[in-house]
């Protein structure tokens, strides 16, 4: 779940602003893993805000350094390692005081390896125990141990706390609707991660969208591992997202992710009837072969996804795809990865993630099955997924090319300030000549060239 990718690098601290940089003690927060994360990480920047901290964008004037992580892959867990000996070598040398603190989905896994084993890290909290991090900080301050919430809940949804928005761009905001995961999928570490799935009270996130746009924002992202399994009494997701739809025609809005195996009727017709939920869907099917499906334990069919995506376009002509591949999962034969290559050659999506295989300790497929595709294998199939996939996204956007699209205005754009970037509703970056727009403002854009990831465009008089 980079913006709109599963996976983030990490938050551009440079944006915190300077009002929230004072205070008795400060903190660094650094966030890893997916918009949930991003999203946590905006709640405990709240919850230390209203406890006194201050928070700094610059790690080396940190009293405390938080790093919020993600234990998808390994490699996600081996690059929060090594920032963690970057500041114990800093505490070390430098800075006897400084106390450093694991938060998220490594938190919950790691606990003890973390503290007792490695006594790497002075405070150790995971996901659900966010309210509980100013006493464990003024325990560590009190007592000189260690101390540790990884307590999961099958209650917590955050509801009450109003997220410090310390990374946002003003234009949009992520705002979470559920927590957890009940679906233990086989390669999958994030029920273990985040515990029970929960749902938020829903008359509090239509809140916070109202507050969203009257502050500014004008694009909201809902997430969740499933958002389609929300329900809180009688509001399921579609009348949810119905509901936040009303709010304003002004505001966009997205989620983040769909479960193929329990994609409503009702959630089509809103994509139908709804100008303001954007014409995207991203929908990971993880696999093109039925028999891996079901190792994996994904609860559909290559077959029944393929007739999703058939029915999905039905109903939402025009609509934007995109998914979540896995390559090189146990047993995996070359006849089975030529199926994945299959399926994304008849789907055709405008974009996909894509990733090896990474055996995850304590998931089903860590209990049950061999982690047998050599290294070399999966990376070989990847780099066969990610050619193909990327010339059928450079194909989708040479068709863009002539049309013209409503754009959302962002910002400035990475490569030069005299440009802007914006996404359509289709959820494509657009890059255009700023002229006199500003960001929140919605321009037609005419597409004139693009690249397998960007748009450029030119926008449109009026
Ligand atoms: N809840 C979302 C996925 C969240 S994790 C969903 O079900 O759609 C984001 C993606 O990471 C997954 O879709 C999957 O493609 C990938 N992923 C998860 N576990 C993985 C593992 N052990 N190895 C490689 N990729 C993994
Ligand atoms: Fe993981 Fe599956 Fe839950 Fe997604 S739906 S978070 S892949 S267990
Ligand atoms: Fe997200 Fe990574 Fe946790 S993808 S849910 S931060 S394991």
């Amino acid at each position: 779940m980079q913006k709109t990718l599963p996976i983030l690098e990490n938050i551009d601290t440079a944006r915190l602003p300077q009002a929230e940089c004072d205070g008795p003690a400060s903190v660094y927060l650094e966030t890893y893993g997916c918009q949930m994360n991003v999203s946590d990480s905006e709640i405990v920047a709240s919850v230390l805000r209203d406890a006194g901290y201050g928070l700094t964008h610059d790690p080396l004037q940190a009293d405390v350094v938080l790093l919020n992580t993600c234990a998808i892959r390994e490699n996600a867990e081996q690059r929060v390692r090594r920032r963690l000996e970057f500041f114990r070598a800093r505490k070390r040398k430098h800075n006897t005081n400084l106390k450093i603190g694991v938060l998220g989905c490594m938190a919950e896994r790691l606990r003890h390896k973390l503290l007792e084993q490695e006594r790497l890290v002075d405070i150790v909290v995971g996901p659900d125990a966010y309210r509980d991090l100013p006493r464990l900080l003024h325990q560590v301050d009190e007592t000189g141990q260690s101390a540790v919430n990884v307590q999961l809940s099958r209650e917590e949804t955050y509801a009450d706390i109003a997220p410090v928005r310390y990374d946002s761009n003003g234009i949009s905001a992520f705002v979470s609707i559920m927590r957890g995961c009940d679906n233990m999928c086989a390669f999958c570490v994030v029920p273990f991660t985040r515990g029970r799935e929960r749902s938020r009270n829903a008359g509090t996130i239509v809140r916070e969208c109202q507050g969203l746009f009257d502050a500014g924002y004008r694009e909201v992202t809902l997430l969740g591992q499933n958002v389609n399994s929300y329900r809180d009494g009688p509001v399921d997701f579609a009348t949810l997202l119905y509901r936040v739809s009303l709010l304003s025609p002004e505001l966009r809005i997205r989620y983040s992710t769909s479960h193929p195996k329990d994609c409503s009727e009702a959630l089509l017709e809103v994509h139908r009837d709804r100008p303001n939920v954007c014409n995207f869907i991203h929908l990971p099917v993880q696999h093109g072969n039925s028999g891996v499906l079901q190792r994996m334990r994904r609860g559909y069919s290559a077959d029944e996804y393929r007739a999703l995506i058939e029915h999905t376009r039905r109903i939402c002509p025009g609509v934007s795809l995109s998914t979540d591949i896995i390559a090189g999962f146990c047993g995996e034969t070359e006849a089975e990865h030529q199926d994945t290559l299959a399926l994304l050659a008849d789907i055709r999506y405008d974009h996909a993630f894509m990733f090896m295989y990474s055996e995850r300790p304590d998931t089903y497929a860590a209990r049950k099955y061999t982690d047998d595709v050599p290294k070399e294998v999966k990376k070989r199939r990847l780099s066969e997924i990610i050619t193909l996939q990327k010339s059928i996204s450079h194909e989708n956007n040479q068709k863009e090319i002539g049309r013209i699209h409503t754009v959302l205005v962002e910002g400035a754009s990475k490569r030069s300030k005299a440009q802007l970037c914006g996404r359509t509703d289709t959820n494509k970056m657009v890059i255009f000549d700023r002229g006199t727009l500003s960001a929140g403002m919605y321009v037609k854009v005419r597409i004139t060239g693009c690249t397998s990831a960007t748009l450029f465009g030119e926008v449109l008089a009026g």
